[in-house]
């Protein structure tokens, strides 16, 4: 383990979804989107970073049907390392233009709803032709907005949660499963 893992304060507790359910879960959103946008262009907009590891199992699950594009957000919401303050600054924005283009918002949690719904609202003023998106986790006892979820890949507890591109301060973002912290 390293210095910074010993000391953060938290430590990996239990399983909450295998990389299995996940793989398997992604996999049908994967074929539900394929079918929604089958024969048009789709730009994934992948919000960075933590989507990183689910935007990139999701569209190796989309087929050849799909005209799949990709770009990249970064954002960082003013908050303190474990809640969303709902001041998002947009530290990298998309690199193509989303006026007239079917564009897929890629998340890999919706907690308070802040971050998302401040996106959606970004990428609708740039008129695009049609716009979802699309979130690994949802944690619905945190919402504190109402915003628009097309996909949802698994609703779960009010648990502080990382792997599979979650983190705590930078860490555990690699591994495969999902896991919830609790206090060392
Ligand atoms: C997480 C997540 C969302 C946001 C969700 O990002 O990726 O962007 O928090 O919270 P909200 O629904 O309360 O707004 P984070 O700031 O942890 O950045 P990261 O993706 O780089 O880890």
């Amino acid at each position: 383990m390293s210095d910074d893992m010993a000391n953060c304060g938290y430590k990996l507790a239990s399983v909450l979804l295998t990389r299995g359910e996940i793989e398997d879960r992604i996999g049908k959103i994967a074929s539900a989107i394929a079918d929604e946008y089958r024969g048009e262009t789709v730009v994934f907009v992948c919000i960075l970073k933590g989507a990183s590891v689910f935007m990139a199992d999701l569209i190796r699950g989309l087929g050849a049907s799909v005209d799949a594009r990709i770009d990249f957000m970064a954002v960082s919401s003013y908050g303190n390392s474990d809640s969303t303050s709902g001041v998002v600054k947009i530290l990298k924005d998309m690199d193509s233009s989303a006026e007239g283009k079917n564009i897929v918002i890629v998340e890999d949690i919706m907690d308070t709803g802040l971050t998302l719904n401040y996106l959606q609202g970004v990428i609708r003023g740039r008129s695009p032709k049609s716009l979802k998106t699309v979130v690994l986790l949802e944690k619905p006892d945190r919402r504190q907005i109402d915003c628009q979820l097309d996909h949802v890949g698994f609703k779960i507890p009010d648990k502080f949660v990382v792997g599979c591109g979650l983190d705590y301060a930078g860490m555990w973002r690699h591994l495969p499963d999902i896991w919830c912290l609790q206090e060392a």
